[in-house]
């Protein structure tokens, strides 16, 4: 699926309520800075969409994307910036658990996790939490420009591992920088949307 037609919808940070526009919500998430907002933009084919910043903490809000007016991607804050208060962290968490939680319309999660580290002890939390619910998820190991094709294997392998995944292969590599992984994450929300088009 091309994403021929995109817009804004809106922010959103409280943690009831959560805007319901009765379309299908895939929702981006991952550590601060892992490029869940970089990733929007590139499967959108433009740098605007959403803003993207080398510090991380920039997406503190839930932001909604209507995509082809089909469906949203849900932009959501980064978990685990170690740079802003307890309370801050908490808020966020809230945020992001909440959305999770109470969205009428989430059918998927897209798990960003920066090829470049093994994932990180909320990295691994935050998976167990989306097993422990059943909240459907694929994992993306970005920035797979950073390291060469050997590394990105055996980083894979780690991923796997310490996510407790059966196959590697599973585990989609993307880069913004080399437009990998944007096709195959498009094909998909194809595949994803058909089967919810045909279960609701
Ligand atoms: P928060 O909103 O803070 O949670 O961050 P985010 O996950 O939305 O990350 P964002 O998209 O803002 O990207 C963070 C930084 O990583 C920016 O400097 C991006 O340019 C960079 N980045 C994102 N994706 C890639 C990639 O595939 N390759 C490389 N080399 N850099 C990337
Ligand atoms: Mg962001």
């Amino acid at each position: 699926m091309e994403f021929e037609k995109k817009e804004f919808l809106t922010s959103f940070a409280a943690s009831e309520n959560y805007p319901d526009y009765h379309y299908p919500e895939i929702a981006v998430l991952g550590r601060s800075n892992v490029g869940k907002s970089s990733m929007i933009n590139a499967l959108c084919n433009t740098q605007k969409l959403v803003k993207t910043s080398g510090q991380p903490g920039k997406t503190r809000l839930i932001n909604y994307f209507l995509i082809n007016k089909m469906f949203c991607l849900v932009d959501l804050p980064g978990y685990g910036y170690a740079k802003v208060s307890k309370i801050e962290k908490e808020k966020w968490k809230d945020r992001i658990e909440g959305y999770l939680m109470k969205s009428k319309n989430l059918i998927c999660v897209f798990h960003l996790i920066d090829i470049r580290h093994e994932p990180t002890k909320d990295d691994v939390l935050m998976h167990e939490w989306l097993v422990y619910f059943r909240i459907p998820y694929v994992v993306i190991a970005t920035k797979s420009d950073k390291i060469s094709k050997n590394q990105c294997h055996q980083q894979k392998i780690k991923i796997a591992e310490q996510l407790k995944l059966p196959i590697i292969s599973s585990i989609i590599e993307f880069s913004t920088i080399k437009k990998v992984g944007i096709r195959t994450i498009q094909n998909m929300l194809d595949e994803i949307l058909s089967k919810e088009e045909t279960t609701s």
